[in-house]
């Protein structure tokens, strides 16, 4: 048993949340991890409303486990977030933007509100507006990197600036003796974002899990501006296949001058709708696309070093758990263990 004071605020066994890493963050991951204990999160970021409510609803139709729905707030709309609150989600996790103007209603709803940040002073700016934890990112993340610093650095220092608000750790964390090291930062859990892409239930294409297993953290690229179509502004980490390759070769060139600049890379069809995508957009590849993968960027963090199988979400949950309390009690020995002299 690994409980924290988090777990019973949010209602949950174990102190693991899956990250919302976008439409590959769908309801079956999400239903697999809260069954399991965990808290999965929905990845909704960009979705017309009418989709929301309906993941929303199929999420709910596999677990009646807490869950929570991420949205990311730079360009945010009001109706997500509206449709978030009028489904009475259990949690809001925000990322990227200013959480004040959502606590206020989500409260009022019964909702609760976490938002991903960067550094301290995000931290104490979210915990100034009333969230209920903040999730401190650390720059080994995956994905879109607001954290620049590292993350055995960073949650102690948020820590020591929110306390007594909860902390969650992510980035960099993907087994048990990530989370024991986070709880021993003083953080109350973790988030974790690619250790779940490389799971069953994942909406993703196989080869995007399998890159991910046989990747090394040195095989991850951490850059400015490369998939900045559609998101300008915001430093991100992938793995390093064609498209990154191609960048690499002609120099790292910034944003404008990038090979084949302008062009689009295949088409996406959700809901109905296709999408052409232009080269270097910002999306998560899902089944729904139809193009070379090689030209996708395929968001992973430093720990695709730990990552060595692709098994099913609930399973990655209790292995963690299982792993963290053999840790722990591999430290309780050390600790109680007749000192040399
Ligand atoms: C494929 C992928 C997509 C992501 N998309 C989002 C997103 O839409 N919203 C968000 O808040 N974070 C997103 N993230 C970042 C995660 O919230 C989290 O910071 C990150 O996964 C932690 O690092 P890890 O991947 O090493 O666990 C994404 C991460 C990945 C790997």
């Amino acid at each position: 048993m690994l409980k924290t004071e988090l777990c019973a605020r949010l209602g949950i066994e174990h102190p693991i949340l899956s990250a919302g890493f976008g439409p590959g963050a769908g309801p079956e991951v999400v239903a697999a991890v809260s069954n399991a204990g965990g808290c999965g999160v929905l990845g909704a970021s960009g979705f017309r409303v009418p989709y929301l409510r309906e993941l929303i609803r199929r999420v709910r139709a596999l677990t009646s486990k807490p869950f929570g729905v991420n949205l990311i707030l730079e360009d945010i709309e009001e109706g997500p977030i509206e449709a978030c609150l009028d489904e009475r989600v259990p949690l809001l996790v925000f990322f990227w933007g200013d959480p004040a103007p959502y606590v206020g209603p989500a409260h009022a709803r019964g909702v609760k509100v976490a938002i991903q940040v960067g550094s301290a002073e995000e931290a104490r700016e979210a915990a100034e507006a009333g969230v209920d934890f903040v999730i401190a990112q650390g720059v080994e993340a995956g994905g879109h990197v607001r954290g620049t610093t590292a993350l055995s650095v960073l949650v102690p220092a948020v820590v020591d600036v929110v306390a007594p608000l909860p902390v969650l750790a992510s980035g960099g964390v993907a087994d048990g003796r990530g989370l024991v090291a986070a709880l021993s930062l003083g953080a109350q859990g973790v988030s974790m974002g690619t250790r779940f892409v490389a799971s069953e239930e994942a909406f993703v294409p196989p080869l995007y899990k399998a890159r991910i297993v046989s990747s090394q953290a040195e095989d991850t690229v951490y850059t400015e501006d490369l998939f900045d179509v559609g998101w300008p502004n915001a430093p991100h980490r992938v793995l390093r296949n064609a498209i990154v390759r191609e960048w690499e070769a002609a120099g790292r060139p910034p944003s404008g001058q990038r090979p084949g600049e302008g062009t689009t890379v295949g088409s996406r069809t959700r809901a109905g709708e296709t999408w052409e995508i232009p080269k270097y957009a910002s999306i998560t590849p899902t089944p729904e696309y139809t193009s070379d993968l090689e030209y996708l960027p395929f968001w992973a963090g430093q720990t695709c070093s730990l990552i060595h199988d692709i098994k099913p979400a609930g399973q990655v949950v209790r292995d963690i758990v299982a792993e963290a309390e053999q840790v722990i009690d591999r430290l309780a020995r050390i600790r109680s263990a007749p000192q040399p002299v």
